[in-house]
């Protein structure tokens, strides 16, 4: 305890993004293609996933090796039922310093507006909620789904209502597609003390027919929205932050763009992803994940485990967003509906 955990690009483990199903009530194109998330695809058998209390060893032994932020995702994570449960097992852990560990989640808000409650209740910090457009007809081409846009504005509502503030958007930005959404995003979150993030579409997975023309870049997004609302940066509030920080110098809020495709951030990368079945993986765009499963259920002593993920996080040399299009990165990636971004 004390040292930090490097890998052998000397960053430290300071993030554990956890998948807790692979599921989602979705099927946002740039994510899970309905021709190939149809009722053929074969998604992970439910006695194939971590159990909570699987999962909250994991964390409870990720945050003694230096985990400060845990976030769950999936798939959808408020499709499994009783996330509550795992969000109340997480959120007593403590840093060796006794620092409460910040327990986040990633929802596309479908769900959010009857759970926010009962994940404040749990000990949740925030949230972040995805939405691609504002205008009905698009979210529904965007997430191929009849949910409205409504449905979304008041999972966020409730959540900021019941105090998983500041609740941020999330909006992967598909050129050609959701584009004339960016300007009337903005507008409609200006003044409401949420944060807007732009995300650049990425090379995710096999299946999302990923193509350097459909990416509007951070560059655009921020010149179109300050064409309209003038916006000037803010300093990143600590090392490794993912998003790029911007406000309004009118002073209506913040806002922020991810730009891993045009701007990597490999140098900084401080997470390791949990999948739904117990792997571990170093990074979004891996083809392979380390089992704990095996060890989990095997009987290992959490001793055996830590030196397990310590020995993991030592080998760990990946930066796909820095090599994307050269040689060493033409390998198959997982898909994103089981990382969970
Ligand atoms: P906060 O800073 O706590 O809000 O968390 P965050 O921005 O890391 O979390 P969030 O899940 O909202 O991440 C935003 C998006 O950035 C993700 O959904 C991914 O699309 C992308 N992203 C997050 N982490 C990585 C990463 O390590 N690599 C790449 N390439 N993209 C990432
Ligand atoms: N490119 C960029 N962002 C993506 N997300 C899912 N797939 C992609 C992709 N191909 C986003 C989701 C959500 C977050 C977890 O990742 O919209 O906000
Ligand atoms: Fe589901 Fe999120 Fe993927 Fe959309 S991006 S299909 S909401 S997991
Ligand atoms: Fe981290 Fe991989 Fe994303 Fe780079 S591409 S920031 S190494 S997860």
């Amino acid at each position: 305890p004390g040292e930090a955990l490097l890998d052998t690009r000397h960053r430290p483990l300071r993030d554990l993004r956890i998948s807790v199903t692979d599921r989602c009530n979705f099927r946002c194109t740039y994510c899970m293609p309905r021709e190939i998330f149809d009722g053929n695809y074969s998604f992970m058998p439910h006695a194939a996933l971590l159990t909570f209390e699987e999962i909250a060893r994991v964390a409870r032994i990720g945050v003694d090796l230096g985990v400060r932020k845990i976030r769950l995702t999936g798939g959808e994570p408020l499709v499994r039922k009783n996330l509550e449960i795992l969000v109340a097992m997480l959120a007593p852990l403590r840093t060796p310093e006794g620092q409460p560990v910040d327990i986040t989640l990633t929802t596309n808000g479908t769900l959010l507006a009857k759970k926010a409650q009962a994940l404040k209740d749990a000990g949740l910090s925030r949230v972040t909620v995805s939405l691609d457009a504002l205008d009905d007809e698009m979210f529904e081409r965007m997430s191929d789904s009849q949910v409205s846009v409504k449905t979304i504005l008041r999972g966020i509502d409730e959540a900021a209502r019941v105090g998983l503030a500041p609740v941020k958007i999330n909006m992967v930005v598909r050129k050609g597609v959701n584009h004339g959404q960016v300007v009337p995003m903005a507008r409609h979150f200006r003044h409401s003390g949420h944060v807007l993030r732009f995300i650049e579409f990425m090379d995710v997975g096999a299946t999302n027919g990923w193509n350097m023309k459909e990416v509007m870049t951070g560059a655009e997004i921020l010149h179109a929205i300050g064409a309209e609302f003038p916006i000037e940066p803010v300093a990143s509030s600590y090392r490794g932050e993912v998003a790029g920080r911007w406000r309004y110098v009118d002073g209506a809020g913040e806002i922020g763009v991810i730009t891993s495709v045009s701007q990597p951030f490999c140098g900084d990368c401080t997470r390791l992803r949990l999948s739904p079945e117990g792997k571990l993986f170093l990074c979004l765009f891996a083809s392979q994940g380390h089992d704990l499963r095996a060890l989990l259920r095997g009987g290992a002593t959490d001793e055996q485990l830590a030196q397990r993920i310590a020995a993991i996080w030592h080998g760990r040399d990946d930066r796909y967003s820095e090599l994307r299009g050269s040689a060493g990165a033409q390998h198959k990636k997982i898909e994103m509906s089981y990382i969970g971004g």
